[in-house]
């Protein structure tokens, strides 16, 4: 069993057509697959569409289309989605696969047979989004507190899976295994749910009302309810009951869901299993929303930001990096494009970007571009880089299996930060001419470092670790247990000219806006208090003087290039206050979203902020700590 890794995603709805929420999943469902296979693991990696039910009726009716028409064109958006986010499923199933519909008729007579299915009368509080009876204590204000609408009451004569019977396994399952259902607040949201009787789930819908579904093997009158129907494709998608690879898999099985549809997943699913005379899955592992201004993004909110705009903008490498780093996994989190340039620009251009270029270009310059042999001494440095490497692998891993991506890659940054320091402490320029023995060991130990980033990095990009992997000439070699040891990267190797992997993103269209919005204020009274969304307007980051030298002709003006989180040229007044040597190296307070402006002929782009000395001279504003490069301040 240790060997297999079986991952699903919600099969998705086919009333509407992908956006970032799905993708994320089908996403995160991808990244633990591609690491599972790289450490070793049998994976199969499900994914696929749900078809059948009301909801999907309806939006078909409104459309003018039937419902068979709707789900083939969405079920092929779905499918059409995966290849473009680099999402490489084993298999994309559909709820009205004929296979699938078999599985589902034998569930449900097994499970008549041995008695948990009957006949009843039930009304209750239906929700059409949810496609499910809300309990009393669900609504708010009378409404579905998901899709802010009020449910319709149902009262019908219907088939009732016998819930309730299982509620008293089901605790004691979740108590006996403490990560059946992660992260923690999940396993009490569902410990909670199980604390009152539930409800026997009603499991059939009369044909007269609603014939899109799958039939009851004992009553032609009805169909099957859909999320019954639903569920169970994580059966039939890896062969159940025989043929295929349930049992190898099955006792494997991980379910990854957003929290919208825990209860069908921690409630109803482990009890059908149980009735069904089947193991339960191994972990519910339970993701929160992207949300845009805070409301939950969904189509029928209308608020949907497209992945693919995104993946054209600034690569599909830096959307998959933004989505799995910038959620907690577990927490909701805000999508913002503006955020994601910040996180593409610090973390890919500037940390792991300018690393491999900057190593590959030293190489080139020092060793024609060939790994050279590591001399055996101890060098402190040495060792430290390669405690940092190999530590950082393991926390890496430990991290991706406890669900903990975003973690996961901190860990990679940890030595990306730790590796672009041992260059600049060894400062390979300077030992070019002083030490060439020790420049030997350098740059092995760099190369040896890169190779550890881009296999880390392989699940989340796996297009720039996979370029990143041919730069340095080891192409291929994707292997989490290659990380156990430090220094297998071979001496002698060819490694190939760097290519920028990200380049820098600036943020245009906040400039645009900034600037409209000082047009418009120009023509308004001035006014002594303003709102904090107008302080808000102007972007104040930390910058630092990466270099600066008098414009010539001026005893004022000094020409620098400042570090904002991106390389800027600024040109400002200082120069009676401050000498070029003791600008460069600060860190200071820089307007960042000026027009840009020309002064004495030169653009400058931003603005140094600065003060009176109580000498009369001029003081810039800096820091009481160690500020970080590109931060805001507020
Ligand atoms: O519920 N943030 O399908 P569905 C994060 N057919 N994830 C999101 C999201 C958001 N804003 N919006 C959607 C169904 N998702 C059923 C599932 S499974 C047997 C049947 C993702 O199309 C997330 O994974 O409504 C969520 O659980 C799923 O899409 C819901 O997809
Ligand atoms: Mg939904």
């Amino acid at each position: 069993m240790m060997n297999y890794f079986y991952i699903t995603t919600p099969i998705y709805y086919v009333n509407s057509k992908p956006h970032i929420g799905h993708v994320y999943t089908s996403i995160v469902a991808d990244v633990l697959a591609r690491f599972n296979r790289i450490s070793g693991k049998n994976v199969f990696f499900l994914t696929g569409t749900d078809e059948h039910g009301d909801k999907i009726v309806q939006s078909a009716k409104k459309l003018g289309k039937t419902a068979k028409e709707l789900a083939d064109e969405n079920s092929a958006l779905f499918r059409a989605i995966l290849p473009e986010m680099s999402v490489e499923p084993d298999r994309f199933i559909r709820t009205t696969d004929p296979e699938h519909v078999k599985v589902v008729q034998s569930i449900l007579q097994k499970v008549y047979d041995s008695g948990d299915i009957y006949f009843g009368e039930y009304g209750g509080n239906y929700c059409l989004g949810c496609e499910r009876f809300l309990t009393d204590s669900e609504l708010e204000d009378g409404k579905c507190p998901q899709h802010r609408t009020e449910p319709t009451h149902i009262k019908e004569q219907n088939y009732f899976f016998k819930m309730e019977k299982y509620r008293g396994w089901l605790i004691d399952h979740i108590n006996a295994n403490p990560d059946f259902i992660r992260p923690q607040r999940y396993r009490n949201e569902v410990l909670g749910m199980l604390r009152e009787p539930l409800d026997d789930l009603c499991i059939s819908r009369p044909k007269k009302r609603l014939s899109w579904g799958i039939d009851l093997p004992f009553d032609n009158d009805y169909v099957c309810y859909v999320w019954f129907d639903a569920l169970i494709n994580y059966v039939t998608g890896i062969g159940y009951p025989g043929g295929g690879h349930f049992s190898e898999y099955w006792g494997a099985a991980q379910h990854l869901i957003a929290k919208d549809i825990l209860k069908p997943h921690g409630v109803y699913w482990p009890t059908m299993l149980k009735a069904a005379g089947l193991e339960p899955y191994k972990h519910l592992n339970v993701h929160g929303y992207w949300n845009i201004e805070m409301a939950k993004m969904s189509k029928s909110l209308g608020n949907v930001i497209n992945p693919l705009d995104l993946k054209e903008k600034y690569g599909l490498d830096a959307f998959r990096y933004y989505l799995v780093r910038d959620m907690v996994f577990g927490l909701d989190s805000n999508f913002s494009e503006d955020a994601m340039i910040d996180r593409y620009n610090a973390d890919l251009a500037n940390d792991l970007g300018n690393l491999v270029n900057r190593s590959l270009g030293m190489l080139n310059k020092y060793y024609g571009g060939v790994i050279p042999d590591a001399d055996e001494s101890d060098n402190e440095e040495d060792i430290q880089l390669r405690d940092l490497a190999l530590s950082s692998a393991i926390h890496y891993r430990s991290r991706m299996k406890s669900i903990e991506m975003q973690n996961a890659l901190a860990a990679t940054w940890t030595l990306v930060s730790g590796l672009n320091k041992y260059i600049d402490k060894s400062a390979p320029w300077t030992l070019a001419k002083t030490d060439r023995k020790r420049l030997g060991s350098v740059m092995y130990n760099i190369m040896e470092g890169l190779r550890f980033i881009a296999v880390m990095t392989y699940p989340v990009m796996p297009d720039a670790s996979k370029r990143v992997l041919a730069m340095i000439g080891s192409e291929g070699s994707f292997d989490m247990d290659s990380l156990n040891v430090f220094g297998s990267i071979r001496a002698g190797v060819k490694t190939r000219e760097p290519k920028v992997l990200f380049p820098r993103v600036e943020k245009l269209e906040t400039l645009e806006v900034v600037a409209e919005a000082a047009k418009t204020e120009e023509k308004k009274e001035p006014l002594n208090l303003i709102d904090i969304s107008e302080f808000a307007r102007a972007e104040i980051r930390v910058g630092k003087i990466m270099s600066a030298e008098r414009v010539p002709k001026s005893d004022k003006l000094i020409l620098m290039k400042v570090d904002t989180g991106e390389e800027r040229q600024i040109v400002a007044g200082i120069g009676k206050a401050y000498t070029p040597e003791e600008l460069t190296g600060k860190k200071i307070a820089v307007v960042t979203n000026l027009k840009p402006a020309k002064l004495m002929g030169i653009e400058s782009f931003g603005m140094l902020l600065a003060t009176d000395t109580e000498e009369g001279g001029l003081s810039l504003i800096g820091f009481d700590r160690n500020a970080r490069v590109g931060a805001r301040i507020r």
